[in-house]
């Protein structure tokens, strides 16, 4: 048996970040959350009135940010910058507006895709994002690729806000969702799209606990591959 990396990629509401933490949870593995990563930018940026146009400032606020993402008991991941935690911060609609325009820009990528490099090389991690299978780490013994019509991922988000107990709207979160994955789509450095050599999963009419089975089921195989 040998630990593999596991790639996880799809749009927002795909169900990837909990399927990840499951996933990484049942396999003793390392989740490593990159969308919190683009967040905590965003979120000390805003803090710094720093526009989300202005890559040269972005990337000089980045270089002077330590990032470590810290493994919760229950799989949650608390993100901390320069050793100060950030929690629902990052995950507020202010945030959540202008991410996508932060991580379009190719030195900011650049940075945070070294980052999550280095961080997988310690291996037995699953990283959920983006450009995981594309970019970050094309040589993933497992890659997913999560997909789920809009109307499901925006019924999830509103959910998952009013668990949490953040304000929303389900049609503003549509809206929402619907701009994030055009910026995410279209954007020309390392946009979302499926990697060729990945799984395909629609989360649409399937529980969590069913693709987290799935999932588990084919890395088990890969870690006993030679
Ligand atoms: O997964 P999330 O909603 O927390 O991600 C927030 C944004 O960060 C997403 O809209 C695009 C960006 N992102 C990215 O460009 N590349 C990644 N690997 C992860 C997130």
């Amino acid at each position: 048996m040998h630990k593999i990396n596991i790639a996880i990629d799809g749009p927002a509401g795909s169900g990837k970040s909990t399927v990840a933490k499951e996933v990484a949870n049942e396999l003793s593995y390392l989740y490593i959350d990159t969308g919190a990563m683009y967040r905590a930018l965003t979120f000390r940026a805003l803090q710094a009135q720093v526009s989300e146009q202005d890559e040269q400032s972005l990337i000089q606020i980045l270089k002077e940010m330590e990032i470590t993402l810290e493994q919760q008991r229950d799989g949650d991941v608390q993100v901390l910058v320069n050793g100060e935690r950030l929690g629902e911060e990052i995950r507020t609609q202010t945030v959540t507006a202008k991410v996508s325009e932060v991580s379009a820009h190719r030195r900011i990528r650049e940075e945070m895709v070294a980052r999550q490099q280095q961080l997988a090389k310690q291996r037995g991690v699953v990283l959920d994002g983006r450009d995981i299978g594309t970019y970050v780490l094309p040589g993933a013994e497992l890659k997913i690729y999560m997909d789920a019509s809009v109307e499901e991922r925006a019924k999830r988000r509103h959910l998952e806000n009013i668990g949490k107990q953040r304000p929303s709207d389900i049609t503003t979160t549509k809206e929402e969702i619907k701009r994030r994955d055009g910026l995410d789509r279209e954007r020309p450095i390392a946009p979302l799209q499926q990697a060729e050599d990945a799984v395909r999963i629609d989360t649409t009419n399937r529980a969590i606990e069913e693709v987290v089975v799935h999932i588990c089921g084919i890395a088990r195989e890969k870690e006993n591959e030679d």
